[in-house]
């Protein structure tokens, strides 16, 4: 497995990739660059099998704010030791690690299964932000749904 930091030059190029986790370009913009931007590779081929985004908010604190497994390699553990690079990566940075989400029971499963609990709720986050309404797994994305773990 192969790790890379992508440069901000580059990070337009994953664009089809981020919107899978965030269905809108303007509020990518809003941490693409602000944040570090990293592609999972694995042995032996140059195929991206998923990139993440991070962003510092406070001193000690760390968000992760996209997080995306191509389709086709979803459920093989990429997403799972992509988390567990995050966390190596800045646990000498940062004390927390946050993430937001929509309330789906399958992604709720997948940061639970990655050490996250659940910490907070931001009413309507969705709705207020988003410029179209937004569903996963046929049901309306209304509030976000904040988990966090230690780093
Ligand atoms: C969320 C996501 C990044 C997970 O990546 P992944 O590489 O498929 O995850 P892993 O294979 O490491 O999964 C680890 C564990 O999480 C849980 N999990 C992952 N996807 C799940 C799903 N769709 N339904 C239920 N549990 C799931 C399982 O317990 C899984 O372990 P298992 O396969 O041994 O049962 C991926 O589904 C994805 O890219 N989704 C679309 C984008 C998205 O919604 N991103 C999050 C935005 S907040």
């Amino acid at each position: 497995m192969n790790i890379v930091k992508i440069n901000d030059n580059d990070k337009t190029k994953y664009m089809d990739l981020l919107l899978i986790a965030d269905e809108q370009v303007s509020m990518i913009e809003k941490y693409l660059y602000r944040g570090d931007m990293f592609a999972l590779y694995d042995d032996g081929d140059d195929d991206v099998r998923a990139i993440c985004v991070i962003t510092q908010e406070q001193a000690d604190t760390f968000e992760l704010k996209n997080i995306v497994t191509v389709p086709k390699y979803q459920r093989k553990g990429y997403g799972q030791k992509f988390i567990a690079f995050i966390v190596d990566y800045y646990n000498k940075s940062g004390s927390e690690l946050y993430v937001g989400t929509g309330d789906s029971p399958a992604i709720l499963r997948f940061y639970e299964k990655c050490g996250f609990v659940k910490s907070h709720i931001v009413k309507n986050f969705f709705v207020d932000n988003y410029d179209h309404a937004m569903y996963e797994d046929g049901q309306q994305l209304i509030d976000m749904i904040y988990l966090k773990r230690d780093l």
